[in-house]
């Protein structure tokens, strides 16, 4: 039997700016629901990319003295590098400036125009460049500002297309009024049906008064409106209108489909898209969901008011888990979040350290103790507080599944997080301890042993779509093999036994709350482009002594926090060499051990050893840094013992 599809697509980004954490979340949030839905045996297509061409990514270029095709370029590289640092599943990444879209975008709009869904005419306007969008006069708010934006407008006349929206108004009416499920959540839902109750005026598609966009093949003095272009991507991406559309058949003629987009652009997606389709006669089968906004402390992040926060950062600091987990959770459903350095380290502490990571330390731990690392089901034993976590689990499993369908995400977290908090709370009633002093008890023993590793291994394959490396560093430790972290094994008892690591690992350890707290405020505030300092033209490295330099690249292949130093990490990398090198670096406030480990880098070899608080260091790894961060320098297509130069 073929599997059921699902498709699911982030906006595509305006490369005008470096990403932020808000822009972050629609993406994390796409690849939660996808590898939940792969989780469930979908075959599932993630989309994302870049939206380049209108007047602003033209002026962004002209203010950076370089081409906006390079611009885009360099921006979509940058913006493939953060998706692919943050392990984003995405199957494709469309550019707005590629040919397979460009060309789509040019039939698509000669299309509309035979069929006289587009016509040519003459438009005067309030033009807010930004939202790039065209305003009556009454729409605009106070000294003729932007209703969407609050910036400054342009008056501006031009000679025009226009898509003929109130042809379809009473379609898109009915279908929203006979498809509730259409747009979530509910508030946005009923936004988008008063705003066509008030009528929907036609389009402006096209303009005249710049360059930098896809020209209208019958009249290239004008290029076609940004997001019509822009829409397009969804369908142009599958391949739509081209000899080449088996995607578009499988994938936008499947089973779902799904277009996440933050609550600022709903109406484009909610009217304008649905209409296009209309209009080209292919099925509205998607689903909206407009997501709230994060904000700072103060309200809006902005560079100016210092609150703007860059996923790298939050990464290379505290991990990615860290941050999926607190973008996934702290955004409720319909509203808007706050991202501050406080929740950011306390939810790191309370729910991750303490709650999960704890429970799991302390199972593995008991099991060690008491069977030595090895337990079966005991299917004679089953006491009161037994039967209510194994239904807590059935009900967690349910909720969380239905919480995910309707894009709940945080929702789902809490569910799993109540039932983290009910097994912490089984190991009180059942207080294993006191069981151990009893050798006649030891059935009763194994039994509350089985009971936690068995709630952790369900909370394990809940957590797959959220949390990658944690989940699997769950199973790792618990011992689960393949077959039981699947949605099939997702029932209490699924498996008869357990067979744990010695020792465990936290999977999150515990920060000083108080000065990480500190710390991560001095980022977001300082946050800016570094000062650039002079090269020193009186004291100049000749060839030779950079040749003195022995630079090779290295694979590290463990990495473990210094013993006795809290800015070091010990580090082994192999460098090519018969035996690994030692390096201590003072990277431990940037990078975990964990993300290190398989990373290959730049390696100085022939530096003099020395000892750093009692461990030896024979090199040194090269990275960047500026006054927030600091990166290691890493490659992917070299191998160990392979020259720098
Ligand atoms: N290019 C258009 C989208 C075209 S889709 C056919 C665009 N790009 S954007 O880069 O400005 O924004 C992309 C997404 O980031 C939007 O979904 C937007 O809502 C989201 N976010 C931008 N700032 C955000 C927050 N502070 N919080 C959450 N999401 C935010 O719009």
């Amino acid at each position: 039997m073929s599997r059921k599809t699902y498709y699911i697509t982030t906006p595509i980004y305006y490369p005008s700016g470096k990403l932020h954490i808000g822009n972050t979340y629609t993406t994390v949030l796409c690849d939660a629901l996808r590898r939940y839905k792969d989780l469930k045996g979908y075959d599932t297509y993630y989309l994302t990319g870049m939206d380049e061409h209108g007047k602003k990514i033209e002026t962004v270029a002209d203010e950076r003295n370089i081409a906006p095709i390079d611009h885009v370029k360099q921006m979509a590289e940058e913006t493939r590098a953060l998706w692919d640092r943050l392990e984003i599943s995405y199957d494709d990444f469309i550019r707005t400036t590629e040919k397979r879209h460009k060309t789509v975008v040019q039939k698509i709009f000669e299309q509309l125009l035979d069929q006289g869904d587009i016509y040519l005419g003459h438009y005067e306007g309030y033009y807010c460049m930004p939202c790039e969008s065209f305003f009556t006069d009454s729409q605009l708010g106070e000294n003729h500002t932007c209703p969407d934006c609050g910036r400054e407008t342009d008056l501006l006349e031009e000679e025009s297309y226009f898509l003929k929206l109130s042809k379809y108004q009473k379609r898109l009416l009915n279908f929203i009024e006979e498809n509730p499920a259409f747009i979530t959540p509910e508030t946005r839902r009923n936004e988008v049906v008063n705003f066509i109750k008030q009528g929907l005026n036609d389009l402006s598609v096209s303009r005249t008064t710049f360059d930098w966009g896809i020209k209208v093949v019958s009249n290239p003095k004008h290029v076609v409106y940004v997001w019509i272009d822009a829409l397009s991507n969804y369908i142009s991406a599958l391949g739509y209108g081209t000899d080449h559309d088996e995607k578009f058949q499988k994938y936008w003629h499947g089973d779902e489909v799904v277009h996440v987009t933050g609550k600022d652009i709903l109406r484009f997606h909610a009217i304008y898209w649905p209409i296009l389709l209309m209009a080209l006669d292919i099925p509205i089968n998607f689903r909206l969901h407009a997501h709230g906004f994060y904000q700072g402390k103060e309200g809006k992040m902005s560079k100016s008011k210092g609150s703007l926060v860059y996923p790298d950062t939050i990464i290379n600091k505290y991990g990615l888990d860290e941050l999926r987990y607190f973008l996934l959770r702290e955004l409720p459903y319909g509203g808007d979040g706050v991202f501050s350095p406080d929740s950011f380290i306390e939810r790191i502490n309370y729910d991750l350290a303490n709650d999960f990571g704890n429970l799991l330390n302390r199972t593995i731990s008991m099991i060690n103790k008491y069977f030595e690392g090895n337990i079966t089901r005991q299917d004679e034993i089953s006491h009161q507080a037994d039967k209510e976590l194994e239904d807590l689990v059935e009900t967690t499993i349910k909720t969380y599944e239905e919480n995910m369908e309707n894009f709940k995400v945080s929702e789902a977290i809490k569910d799993l997080w109540r039932l983290i908090s009910r097994t912490n709370k089984y190991i009180d009633e059942t207080t294993p301890w006191i069981l151990a002093k009893d050798t006649s008890q030891k059935p009763q023993l194994q039994n509350v042993m089985y009971h936690l590793a068995e709630s952790l291994r369900i909370i394990g394959v809940l957590l797959k779509p959220l949390l990658l490396d944690a989940s699997q560093g769950l199973f790792k430790q618990l011992g689960v093999a393949d077959k039981y972290q699947t949605w099939a094994s997702l029932s209490f008892g699924e498996i008869l036994e357990f067979h744990v690591v010695k020792k465990p690992t936290p999977l999150f350890p515990r920060l000083d709350a108080e000065k990480e707290i500190e710390a991560l405020s001095a980022i977001i505030r300082g946050e800016d482009d570094p000062e650039i300092t002079p090269v020193d033209e009186d004291n100049l490295a000749t060839i030779e002594d950079f040749n003195k330099l022995d630079l090779r690249i290295g694979k590290v292949i463990a990495a473990k926090f210094h013993p006795n130093a809290d800015k070091l990490l010990v580090i082994k990398v192999d460098t090519g060499e018969k035996e690994p090198r030692q390096i201590v670096a003072g990277i431990a406030k940037h990078y975990t051990p964990e993300f290190l480990e398989g990373k290959k880098v730049v390696v100085v070899v022939n530096l003099k050893p020395v000892s750093l608080r009692g461990e030896q260091s024979e090199g040194m790894l090269l990275a960047g840094s500026n006054k927030q961060t600091l990166e290691i320098l890493t490659v992917n297509n070299l191998d160990p013992g392979d020259g720098v130069q």
